[in-house]
């Protein structure tokens, strides 16, 4: 009996955090994954060389870079042929709140945070939805043509006084990812979105040990923040194991810290 054919996943961010917890998982479940950073090649490096398997390979973009997204696209296609599989977990936060910064750095906090996190996903689920759409096959009724997972933030639901232009954004990616998922089903591409609270990365790291900690613990029943891995199982969940009625889902991972109804 013929094996089925190999899962090609990329996935952004993957140098570190989330994004290095996911590729790991998906290379252990047999995907070829494509692993962008966007300058921290030691710490990509390091995550290639955690993947099993074989096929692995970096690339490098800086999001908030429309020309340098399509660029992207097009060596992982030039090396892959063929991405059954995107994770757009790539992203910046940067404190801004509104009584504490000025106009100069405040425009430039929008524009930098939404074209990174908003703007760069969306051109890249273009470029995928469009390749997804019109791959060869072969077609896995199961699996569809290609799986589109974005990682958002419970600070769309519950607000990100610190940091609005960081909450926005991923309110602009739960959006994107329902009108996508919606516009695609017909194609049988799935889209899913993921909601964690706070998670121990390097993203968080700085208010995980700085004044705020103990207000940010508090805020969860369950006594801690997530695991990148935690979010990581979810992810390949809906990259690989999802049933294709899930699509539009936005998956909230937060402990309980913030129940959305
Ligand atoms: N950590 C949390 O508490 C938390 C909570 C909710 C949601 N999230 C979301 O989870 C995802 C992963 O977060 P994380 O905590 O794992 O982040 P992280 O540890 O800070 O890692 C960020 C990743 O994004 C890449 N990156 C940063 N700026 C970029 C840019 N301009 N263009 C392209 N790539 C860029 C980094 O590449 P380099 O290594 O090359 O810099 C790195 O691989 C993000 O979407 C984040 O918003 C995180």
């Amino acid at each position: 009996m013929s094996q089925p054919p190999r899962l090609h996943a990329l996935v952004t961010g993957a140098s570190r955090g989330i994004g290095r917890a996911i590729a790991i998982q998906l290379a252990q479940r047999g995907c070829r994954v494509a692993l962008h950073f966007q300058k921290n090649r030691a710490a990509a490096e390091a995550a290639l060389a955690a993947l099993p398997g074989t096929g692995h390979a970096l690339f490098a973009a800086d999001f908030a870079d429309g020309a340098a997204v399509e660029r992207l696209w097009d060596e992982v296609m030039a090396a892959f042929g063929r991405i059954d599989v995107v994770v757009n977990n790539a992203a910046v936060y940067g404190d801004h709140a509104p009584l504490t910064t000025d106009y100069a750095a405040w425009q430039q906090e929008w524009q930098h945070t939404l074209a990174a996190n908003l703007l760069g996903p969306a051109n890249l689920c273009h470029l995928a939805a469009r390749a997804m759409a019109t791959a060869p096959g072969p077609f896995d009724a199961a699996q569809g043509r290609g799986r589109i997972v974005n990682i958002s933030s419970r600070g769309a639901f519950r607000g990100e006084p610190h940091a609005p232009a960081y909450g926005a954004s991923k309110a602009g990616l739960n959006s994107l990812s329902q009108s996508l998922a919606l516009a695609l089903a017909p194609q049988s591409i799935y889209v899913f979105c993921l909601a964690p609270g706070w998670v121990d990365t390097d993203m968080a790291a700085e208010y995980l040990t700085g004044p705020r900690a103990a207000e940010i613990r508090a805020q969860h029943p369950l006594g801690r923040v997530a695991a990148a891995d935690e979010i990581a199982r979810t992810a390949v969940f809906c990259a690989l194991d999802a049933p294709a009625t899930m699509t539009g889902s936005i998956i909230d991972l937060n402990g309980a810290s913030y129940l959305r109804t």
